[in-house]
């Protein structure tokens, strides 16, 4: 190896040590567990240039943020100004001017609160961490200016930094990274849509009608089938997965979802195989579906809604995918002779049992569906004449959605996931 490529490799290894050495934070929650953190992470420090979304100690000063420092492997939290981050240290005032890390909101997405607390009361849940007895914790002195430092939960007190001097304080505020109940995402643009329509129709059910009397007959037998929807609006960084959503996509078309999920929407369609067969004959009719399925990456505005009313917006990047159907069919086979399986000689039929009523623009993707029809809807579609001296016909296909009791319901589960859990891991 020469020399010069040695030297390429230290940099890298030290560029790479450098970049590594972001973390999440972390937050005490509850009975002292502490979880990592969705929105807040510790990135290094670079002199005197303040990261991006840093955590001020109080709102009303932006040029003093949070900062840690790692001493004798643990850290103390403080506050860092003007590239100088000093904290408390048992009961010393130690300042670094690097080699200290900066608490930021990821990409602004962070909000945090400063909660009370005193030594008779456990820390807030949520409560920001330095590492695991370190939380950080401010001091308002009467004449109104913040002091910071971290509160040591078993020791029941706040190491501040006041001056020169660490003054151990019994009451102090917390800081504590608040969470969303509830989500919102609107103004969506989709980009570089992909739609594709998947090229075989997919066979949900087939039932056999049969006329076995000696008249000639109308057999009508109920099917159900449920068909899967698929929508998903992705994993963004520093939003939590699993609360709600409300999501206003392109089309104008309001939906509560689960948020970071592929959110199910299963539909039932109740539908009656119908067709006219003369005495002693069968027909197979299958149910096939067409399904469409979109992605595209997308910009959007999130507004993540607080308990208190508060309400925090940004853009955000994420991958939409939503797989629908877009069309049941029902095809009859010719009929045949019951006792010998022998067709007539007459054409099968298909009929269109379903049709999606969403735009199939390509510009904009829809997470509608079709809402559940309140009227059944009947459509009847003649075979044409046929030129036999049996007359046989298997006149009319008769299509319900929505409201007729299906007796023997066969309920089809139909998967699509797979494709999409793979896209998703
Ligand atoms: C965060 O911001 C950066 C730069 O502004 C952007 O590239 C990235 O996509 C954002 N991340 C999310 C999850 O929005
Ligand atoms: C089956 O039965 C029908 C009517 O009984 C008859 O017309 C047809 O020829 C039969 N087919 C065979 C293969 O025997």
């Amino acid at each position: 190896m020469t020399k010069q490529s040695l030297r390429l490799l230290v940099v890298t290894c030290v560029v790479v040590s450098w970049a590594a050495a972001t973390e999440l934070a972390r937050v005490r929650q509850k009975g002292g567990v502490h979880v990592t953190s969705s929105t807040l992470k510790w990135v290094m420090g670079m002199g005197r240039r303040l990261p991006p979304h840093s955590v001020p100690v109080v709102e009303e000063d932006p040029s003093t943020v949070w900062c840690r420092v790692k001493q004798h492997s643990t850290y103390t939290a403080g506050a860092l100004h003007k590239g100088v981050c000093t904290v408390p240290f048992i009961n010393a005032v130690h300042t670094f001017d690097q080699d200290f890390e900066v608490l930021v909101s990821l990409n602004g997405s962070s909000r945090v609160l400063r909660k009370p607390w005193d030594k008779y009361q456990a820390p807030p849940p949520n409560a920001v961490a330095a590492e695991h007895h370190c939380l950080l914790a401010l001091f308002m002195a009467e004449d109104g200016t913040a002091h910071a430092g971290y509160l040591e939960p078993r020791e029941r007190r706040a190491y501040i930094v006041r001056g020169t001097k660490v003054v151990k304080e019994e009451s102090a505020s917390i800081l504590v990274e608040d969470e969303p109940l509830r989500y919102d995402l609107r103004d969506i643009k989709l980009d570089g849509l992909r739609t594709e329509v998947s090229p075989d129709e997919v066979e949900l059910t087939s039932v056999t009608l049969l006329n076995p009397g000696s008249t000639h007959q109308r057999i009508v037998e109920p099917a159900t089938v449920t068909v899967r929807h698929l929508v998903y609006w992705g994993r963004v960084k520093g939003t939590l997965a699993g609360r709600n959503a409300l999501v206003i996509s392109p089309d104008g078309e309001q939906r509560h979802l689960v948020w970071g999920d592929q959110n199910e929407l299963d539909r039932a369609h109740q539908l009656l195989l119908e067709a006219d067969l003369p005495p002693g004959t069968g027909s197979n009719a299958r149910v096939l579906a067409t399904i469409r399925k979109t992605e595209a990456p997308y910009t959007g505005k999130l507004t993540s809604i607080y308990a208190d009313g508060g309400r925090l917006a940004r853009t955000i990047q994420g991958l939409h995918m939503d797989q629908r159907l877009i069309e049941l069919r029902a095809v009859y086979s010719p009929p045949f002779y019951l006792h010998n399986k022998t067709e007539l000689d007459v054409p099968g039929l298909s009929r269109i049992l379903y049709q999606s009523t969403t735009t199939t623009s390509t510009t904009t993707t829809t997470t509608s569906t079709t809402t559940t029809t309140e009227t059944p809807k009947t459509k009847t579609a003649s075979f044409p004449e046929k030129p036999q001296s049996d007359s046989l016909s298997l006149g009319v296909v008769t299509l319900f959605s929505g409201t007729v009791p299906a007796t023997a319901p066969m309920q089809v589960y139909f998967l699509l996931s797979s494709a999409l859990l793979f896209f998703l891991l």
